[in-house]
């Protein structure tokens, strides 16, 4: 069921000009509600609000700025986080778990990290506190863009990294092949969305020890007051969990010595039973 869902994700960015049903409505506000309910990795405690349009104009995302970018979008959400390094990794988690939910209920979404204005919603917002992250929900657009949204799934399998570029068996010398145990897994971090697709997540696997390392992308969106990769680290270890799930392995995440690499950044270790 999860992995349905990673492996069907998109960012849909064109929607059918319609508002979201009242059951829509209430099947967000049920997933949001779910959300709040998540345990974070670093223990952050994340505010969700929904933005409901009642016309088929496309107003609201004239006020927040992404008209242009995303056309027809009914309803957006987003979320409120303490602004330090884990507290938008743990955006990032939950986000992304949300966006997976809207997903399994045939509903678009698009990570939303930069083509928006902030200011737009400073009256929610308190000192220290960021959205990190918005997302359009909708009806994606239907037959003709079904197909484009079929060339774009070829598209963007041709788009993600290869696992030697991104996965280190035992230590860095060792880039990870498609033939290890846990390749499944490996799969459904590789297929994540991240910030302009930059796939900045790192993952040395040594038997049942996963250590998750950020490779920051220099210079990269440096206009934003917060890591925008972080977002993305939160999102891929999202992903780990579900393939943890999926082979049924209990895990924990714990700080632990760990190899290191220049350039990488070490995040935390999970380890497996
Ligand atoms: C943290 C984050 C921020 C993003 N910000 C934007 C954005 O500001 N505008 C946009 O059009 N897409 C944004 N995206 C969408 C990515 O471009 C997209 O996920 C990536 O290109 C992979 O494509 P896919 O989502 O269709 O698999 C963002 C994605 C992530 C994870």
């Amino acid at each position: 069921m999860n992995r349905e869902a990673i492996e069907k994700r998109l960012s849909v960015r064109t929607y059918v000009n319609k508002p979201l049903t009242q059951e829509e409505r209430m099947v967000v506000e049920k997933i949001l509600k779910h959300a709040e309910t998540i345990q974070t990795p670093f223990g952050n405690l994340i505010r969700f609000f929904t933005d409901h349009q009642d016309t088929t104009s496309d107003d609201e995302a004239k006020r927040i700025g992404t008209y242009g970018f995303i056309k027809n979008a009914p309803s957006f959400i987003g979320g409120i986080v303490n602004n330090t390094f884990e507290g938008i990794i743990d955006f990032g988690y939950v986000f992304e778990a949300i966006i997976l939910d809207l997903t399994r209920n045939e509903l678009g979404t698009c990570w939303l990290g930069g083509t928006f204005q902030r200011q737009a919603f400073n009256n929610i917002v308190n000192e220290g506190e960021i959205i990190p992250a918005i997302t359009p929900v909708g009806y994606p657009t239907d037959q003709p863009s079904f197909k484009e949204r079929m060339v774009r799934m070829v598209i963007k399998a041709n788009r993600r990294k290869p696992f030697q570029e991104m996965f280190f068996d035992h230590d860095f010398e060792h880039p990870l092949t498609k033939n290890h145990p846990y390749n499944d897994i490996f799969e459904l971090v590789q297929l994540g969305p991240s910030a302009s697709n930059k796939q900045p997540w790192r993952i040395l696997v040594d038997e049942n020890l996963f250590h998750i390392y950020l490779e920051r992308t220099p210079n990269y969106a440096t206009s934003v007051p917060f890591v925008m990769q972080a977002l993305d680290i939160g999102i891929a270890m999202q992903h780990l969990e579900i393939g943890f799930q999926e082979i049924k392995k209990n895990f924990s995440r714990i700080t632990l010595p760990h190899p290191q690499k220049e350039g990488y950044e070490y995040i935390i270790s999970y380890t497996i039973d």
